[in-house]
């Protein structure tokens, strides 16, 4: 009797598992699943249009030490539905205002052994799907540890994807674009070496990761809100066509240390017949908390020009002297020393740059190599490498702020940490005085080699502490912050809009160190720009860095107008003319777009967009009526219309046209361009034509 019983009560069971939960996208057009499996693991599936577009899919979490784990023997206790919708306003971003609208399906579970609850967080927008893991305060779940994350998104062809190696330091990569089957065979062509890097797998990938299926949908995969977590990657299992998640372990292997009650964060999946929508879509924004900086009066977008290209190019240097053979701080004696004759950041050649930032209008001046420590500054994981507060001799840090401040011109501070996390945090709180005493208000830091403390990655949970507590301790001292090598953007800067920049890809650097590929921009506002603004540092005009320092080599792929599209293609509150002087004051007529573009935008509206291939993305100024169009293309030159309808009906204006001229290439003839001028409206129509690695880059002034 019994046995029947309790066969009964599990066939119940399994009839209530078996029963899917739905949630729709307020548009109707998403329909998210719920189930569980006989086993009792949740699961999740996702359809577009009627169409599956994520297979059934496992959820759970893998713990240290624990036989049970967060993986299955689950029912569910309850299910809660919520709508939600608001627009709220940005400090900064592509448009002033954004709708966070949503469907959400909180899922409470219960683990019948161990009685342990978690809640699986659904929320469905009308681009895509969030969802995260929540671990309620509880007797039997209090401080946990993450063996592994397993979060499957089980794919439903053999998709193209646009990836990077999954690598637990950099994202410093060029992207190959192949079906999934092929990531495996091209995984060692797709290496490029970094100062720190260590990959898991060869079909792990970074995210956010772009794909586009046979049917022509675009999917893309990232994480929202990641905090006090470690990053994520995607491991391909390439027989079956699923992704596992993979976090990025700590020294010991571990991949997080929990305390309930807390929470994971978002994982994230848009998709739409129309690539526009992903470049549109404020998801990653909306999953993270409103902003939690009550006064951002200071927190404003920055242009800026620095002494830094001129090192990047090995022109100059950011030491100071060949002197030493080693340097320990508050021992070496700089002093004595001799002068290397390269050294950058000289308090004359800090004055030229700003006399050339007040010319042009720049805000801001970013110098390099200003502090003491950098004859020996990486690849021996040094801690104490630099203090931030001790200037070189030839740098006088009083007299740069006076003359920056006569000139109406705001310096930018550098901490190069060298992966030296404990030892920035050692000195950061003198280091912020240090900025607001000689007038800083915004610092770039760096985080370049291996980590410390040793075995630590650049995106495993503690060292994401840290770029967290750097944020925050900056708003302390009203301070903006742009991260280099760090972990890539989650869309924290809703929360804590001082970020104002992050690198975390392979920025405008590596065109000095060789190249990159000519439609890398292409895919960028598709994958590393969807957590956020990157400090990609464009503006280049001397493609040929031979004519630079006559020891390099290296050609930038990318013709010049390419590199003006670039201020409105990839958005960012921080833009860099990278450029040096000389090479601006040659093609002043050119330069005059980058001293006209804004960094403050009202509204942004996608023209065309196809990852790879082609992206062009109209933006309006936050401060006056005026517009400005950017293009980037990839290899195959290409002529399209644009309409300008998205200008205002009652208005005329005057577009300024930068184009690659007609035997322009990024290759052989880079710095061919043409300007012209003509009166436009809204009903107007442009033919517009990119050459190969080329790209435009329009100004629409009202004409009042
Ligand atoms: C790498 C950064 O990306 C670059 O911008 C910086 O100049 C160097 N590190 C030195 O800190
Ligand atoms: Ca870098």
């Amino acid at each position: 009797m019994n046995t029947i019983k309790t066969l009964l009560i599990l066939v119940a069971l399994s009839f209530l598992n078996a029963q899917a939960q739905e949630l729709q996208s307020p548009n109707g057009k998403f329909v998210m699943y719920f189930a569980l499996l006989n086993d009792g693991t949740p699961t999740y599936q996702l359809n577009y249009l009627n169409k599956e577009i994520i297979k059934k899919s496992k959820l759970g979490l893998e713990l240290q030490n624990d036989s049970q784990s967060l993986l299955n023997d689950f029912t569910v206790v309850k299910t809660t539905p919520a709508t939600f919708n608001e627009t709220w306003k940005t400090v900064w971003g592509e448009e002033t205002e954004i709708q966070n609208h949503y469907n959400e399906l909180a899922v409470l579970l219960k683990q019948n052994k161990t009685e342990r609850e978690i809640i699986i967080r659904f929320r469905l927008f009308d681009e895509g799907l969030g969802f995260r893991y929540e671990f309620p305060q509880q007797k039997n779940l209090v401080y946990f540890t993450i063996k592994e994350e397993r979060t499957e998104f089980a794919m439903t062809g053999d998709h193209t994807a646009f990836w990077i190696p999954g690598d637990y330091d950099t994202q410093e990569y060029d992207y190959t674009e192949s079906k999934l089957s092929e990531i495996r065979g091209l995984f060692q062509t797709a290496l490029t070496t970094n100062a720190s890097q260590e990959q898991f797998s060869e079909t792990g990938v970074q995210t956010s990761l772009m794909m586009k299926a046979a049917d022509g949908l675009y999917l893309n995969i990232h994480e929202a809100a990641l905090i006090d977590y470690s990053c994520m990657h995607l491991n391909l299992d390439d027989k079956n066509l699923v992704f596992q998640s993979h976090l990025t372990p700590d020294a010991q292997g571990n991949k997080g240390h929990l305390q309930a009650p807390c929470v994971s964060p978002w994982r994230t999946i848009m998709a739409s017949y129309d690539a526009r929508d992903i470049l549109a879509s404020r998801m990653t924004l909306n999953l993270n908390e409103p902003c939690k900086i009550e006064d951002t009066s200071w927190i404003k977008p920055v242009k800026y020009v620095g002494v830094w290209w001129e090192m990047i190019t090995g022109k100059s240097s950011w030491s100071y002297t060949n002197d030493f053979p080693s340097i320990q701080l508050g021992i070496t004696d700089y002093s004595k020393a001799k002068p290397n004759g390269t050294h950058g950041a000289t308090t004359k050649h800090v004055k030229e740059l700003i006399d050339f930032a007040a010319l042009h209008g720049f805000d801001g001046v970013l110098v390099e190599g200003w502090n003491q420590g950098w004859e020996d500054w990486f690849g021996q994981s040094k801690d104490y490498v630099f203090d931030f507060v001790s200037p070189y001799p030839d740098f006088d840090v009083e007299g740069i702020h006076e003359y920056a401040k006569s000139k109406g011109v705001k310096m930018i501070m550098h901490h190069e940490t060298s992966g030296s996390a404990r030892n920035y945090e050692r000195h950061l709180d003198k280091a912020f005085q240090f900025m607001n005493t000689h007038g800083y208000e915004a610092v770039k830091t760096g985080y370049v080699g291996d980590m410390l403390p040793r075995g630590e990655h650049h995106y495993s949970q503690w060292i994401l502490n840290h770029y967290q507590y750097v944020i925050e301790k900056a708003v302390d001292y009203k301070i903006m912050v742009n991260a280099h090598e760090a972990v890539r953007p989650t869309g924290i800067c809703r929360t804590y809009p001082n970020m104002i920049g992050n690198e975390s890809a392979r920025g405008t650097e590596f065109q000095a160190f060789g190249g990159s590929k000519p439609n890398h921009t292409t895919i960028l506002p598709f994958t590393r720009l969807i957590g956020g603004p990157m400090d990609y540092t464009p503006g280049v005009f001397e493609m040929d860095i031979s004519k630079v320092n006559p020891n390099n080599d290296s050609h930038v792929n990318t013709t010049l107008t390419n590199q003006l599209g670039l201020y409105v293609v990839m958005y960012s509150p921080l833009q860099m003319a990278a450029d040096l002087p000389e090479n601006y004051n040659r093609f002043l007529d050119a330069f005059q777009f980058i001293k006209d573009v804004p960094v403050a935008w009202s509204t942004s509206k996608y023209l065309e967009a196809e990852p790879g291939y082609y992206i062009t993305i109209a933006r309006k100024d936050k401060n006056s009526n005026n517009w400005f169009v950017g293009n980037n293309n990839g290899v195959n030159p290409r002529t399209a219309t644009i309409s300008l309808d998205f200008l205002d009906k009652d208005k005329k204006y005057e577009a300024t046209i930068y184009a690659d001229a007609k035997n322009a290439d990024y290759k052989t003839n880079p710095q061919a361009y043409t300007i012209t001028k003509q009166k436009v409206t809204h009903k107007s129509k442009l033919k517009m034509t990119s050459a190969a690695g080329g790209g435009y880059a329009i100004s629409i002034v009202e004409i009042k």
